[in-house]
């Protein structure tokens, strides 16, 4: 038998780099890994459920299956809460920065998540996700703050995804590398499936919402041209694959190589940013990407430069390939003038506390 590498082991091995470390960072991380095990379980259920119309085994009162973000909203709050580990999380499906209970114990970290990504796929059984960043707490005081979880996303310690797909698998970096582990529903652990994944350099796919395209700027449609190999300055023929988790999305192109964007656009004057979250999605993912040797751009800059300035910014995304969301950048910076200026006057708003 090959060396097996559950999570657990490979999280304490990575730990003992570190001489002073503590093991707090450690067992958040293996926190996490458990709150995906049951989320999956719950997943893998959601679909038999709906169908005999029975309620979850926490509910056989006959009252509504609660939705399923919802249920993975609370899983990773309540693995997190009382550990001592975390001094406040913030979450998707909370309008407001979420404190520590008052009989617990805070600790260093603060942890933003997305708890059920791509929840419009839930329904037809298809791949969606959990994605989780880790800051380290800077203010003083016991509790976390807005400003712990409005930091840059270059100053993540972690971040990760889940995907819940034909395979339940876990990725993430602690910034030395990208590492996945795949599920064995046996024996209930994470085993170590892709170490070190590096993402391709000959890209296979371009992701983004075509049902869009008529709201795109000309600069992103000028790079979409450009990626389908079309025009003078053709570029390198992409295939289109775009499921609507980015977690799947970003998953595929980050095993075969490629580009995911979902841009901003100036349809709404006052909404120059695109759909996808700041905070417990672009940040998170990006700095996946970049461990693993792509970049991520909001189509001025990278991701990771950007300081957030309210819980629930929005951001444009394109990430992948370097090459190829550098390629992006251009197309915006020759085209899109307009929708620079309005889009740094919302990224460059002051911190909203
Ligand atoms: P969520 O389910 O957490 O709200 O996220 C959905 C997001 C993201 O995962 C995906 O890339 C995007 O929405 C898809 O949006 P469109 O349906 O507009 O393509
Ligand atoms: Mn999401
Ligand atoms: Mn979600």
């Amino acid at each position: 038998m090959d060396k097996l590498i559950t999570i657990e082991r490979h999280i304490n091995d990575t730990q003992k780099q570190y001489p002073h470390a503590t093991g707090t960072f450690s067992n958040m991380l293996q926190d996490i890994a458990l709150a995906a095990k049951l989320i999956s379980l719950e997943t893998n259920r959601a679909g038999l459920v709906d169908i005999l119309g029975m309620t979850s085994t926490h509910n056989t009162s006959g009252e509504r299956q609660q939705k399923l973000d919802m249920f993975a909203d609370n899983v990773i709050f309540q693995m997190n809460d009382h550990t001592g580990r975390v001094a406040a999380m913030v979450s998707e499906e909370h309008e407001d920065l979420i404190e520590i209970p008052v009989e617990y114990d805070t600790g260093n970290y603060v942890l933003l998540y997305d708890p059920l990504d791509g929840s419009s796929n839930i329904d037809v059984n298809v791949s969606i996700g959990t994605i989780f960043a880790i800051h380290r707490k800077f203010t003083k005081g016991e509790k976390g703050t807005i400003e712990d979880v409005l930091q840059e996303g270059k100053r993540l310690v972690a971040s990760g995804y889940v995907i819940y797909g034909s395979s339940t698998m876990m990725v993430y970096t602690t910034g030395q590398g990208v590492h996945g582990f795949t599920l064995d529903q046996g024996v209930g652990e994470f085993v170590l499936s892709h170490p070190d994944i590096r993402i391709p350099d000959d890209p296979a796919y371009y992701s983004a919402n075509h049902g869009s395209e008529i709201e795109w700027t000309e600069g992103v449609r000028h790079f979409t041209r450009w990626l389908q190999g079309r025009g003078d300055d053709a570029g390198p023929k992409l295939k289109q694959r775009y499921i609507g988790s980015l977690v799947a999305d970003v998953h595929r192109n980050l095993l075969k190589g490629g580009v995911f964007y979902y841009p901003g656009t100036l349809q709404d004057p006052g909404k120059p940013y695109g759909k996808i979250r700041l905070l417990y999605e672009a940040q998170a993912m990006a700095y996946i990407i970049s461990q693993a040797g792509g970049y991520s751009s909001d189509g001025v800059g990278d991701i990771l430069n950007i300081r957030p300035h309210t819980l629930h910014q929005r951001s444009p995304v394109f990430m992948g390939n370097r090459d190829l969301v550098k390629k992006a950048e251009d197309f915006i910076r020759a085209h899109d003038a307009e929708w620079i200026a309005a889009y740094k006057d919302y990224r460059n708003r002051e911190l909203i506390l």
